[in-house]
């Protein structure tokens, strides 16, 4: 039986908080430890070019995801971990996508529009062609599942429509990948706007943060009176959809945005449950947020104190990571090299040599 093959990858800027390890690394690792799966996971370390860049940051922090990825439990015995920027058999293939791909199509993307308003001064080819490049990441191994966030649809719907044009003009056979969802989807950010981002601070819980961080942080959290309606509202007609709530405050008829975050955490960590249980002190007794922010706190840190101890024992380990890294590019340099000779040839440019 030949194993279906998996991608993932992060972009190489900063350190991974609560989202990225619901949305992504969870479903990263469980994957690994599946024996249907063979599993490449990269640092997306070409990517971090498409915005603004500083070479000695960007050293530390493809490094740092590394570390990470060995943290969380990818084991570069089961996984292959690597950087892109080794393979450059990623850059080729997306060349050859890129001349099926129409500008107009990129450029109407959500995620290349908010960039250019963040960098208005950085409208660049690399940014435009950031989706193609995620496309050939993906189809150079020919992965089926990629287990990414849910922010990444609109791109995996590109790599889809890339593999589909090449299938029908080339005869060739790539797979169209499909997303792995994880259970926390889409964890909310802590000031009850949006989902937890990087790029916001005061929104997440780093997986390097102490116990007193975090209590910290959970401390800023907006809440309300503590009691109040819980309304659920479905969406069944979006794809994959999960049921919303909202918590209405009774003394005010406002929303509680922030009691969904610390709803929804409890749920992530504590399980089901035990969500329910603070739902009906809501609806009834009321619900003390300082306790409840306190014992989210101690969990929370709990989960992910043996990642932070993991990763310290990895970063004393010299030499270590760069092992892992120079024997997972030749891995995945192998398998690239092999998709990219095929699509050469169902192109037709292999064929054509030096002579006329
Ligand atoms: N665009 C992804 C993100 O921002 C990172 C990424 C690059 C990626 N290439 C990929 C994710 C290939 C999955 C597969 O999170």
């Amino acid at each position: 039986m030949t194993k279906k093959r998996i991608l993932s990858g992060m972009r190489a800027t900063g350190t991974l908080h609560l989202g990225n390890y619901f949305g992504a690394a969870k479903g990263m690792v469980a994957l690994q430890d599946d024996p249907n799966y063979k599993t490449f996971y990269m640092v997306a370390d070409l990517h971090a070019l498409t915005t603004p860049f500083n070479v000695e940051e960007l050293r530390k922090n493809r490094h740092n995801v590394i570390a990470d990825y060995l943290a969380i439990g990818l084991d570069p015995e089961k996984s292959t971990l690597f950087f892109q920027s080794m393979v450059p058999e990623h850059v080729e293939l997306a060349y050859y996508f890129s001349t099926v791909v129409s500008v107009a199509r990129m450029q109407h993307l959500p995620t290349f529009k908010e960039k250019v308003k963040q960098y208005p001064e950085n409208v660049t080819m690399a940014l435009l062609n950031y989706p193609v490049l995620m496309a050939a990441d993906i189809l150079v191994y020919q992965a089926e599942l990629v287990p990414v966030g849910i922010d990444q649809e609109p791109h995996l719907e590109i790599a889809r429509e890339i593999a589909r044009k090449f299938n029908s003009q080339y005869g060739l056979s790539l797979p169209e990948p499909k997303r792995f969802q994880t259970s926390g989807e889409y964890v909310p950010s802590l000031t009850g706007e949006g989902k937890m981002s990087k790029s916001m601070p005061g929104s997440f819980i780093a997986l390097t943060d102490d116990l007193e961080t975090i209590k910290k942080k959970l401390a800023k959290v907006p809440t309300d009176s503590g009691k109040g309606k819980i309304k659920t509202i479905t969406d069944t007609k979006k794809p994959g959809y999960q049921a919303k709530k909202r918590y209405i405050d009774s003394t005010t008829n406002q929303e509680s945005k922030g009691v969904l975050a610390l709803m929804t955490l409890v749920e992530l960590f504590e399980g089901k449950e035990k969500r329910v249980k603070y739902e009906k002190a809501y609806e009834s007794s009321g619900v003390r947020y300082g306790e409840l922010k306190t014992y989210l706190a101690e969990v929370i840190y709990n989960e992910i104190k043996p990642i932070q101890e993991k990763k310290r024992e990895i970063l004393t380990q010299p030499g270590y990571i760069d092992e892992v890294i120079e024997s997972g590019a030749k891995k995945a340099r192998q398998v690239a090299g092999e998709t990219v000779r095929m699509v050469r040839q169902a192109m037709g440019i292999a064929q054509l040599g030096i002579n006329s």
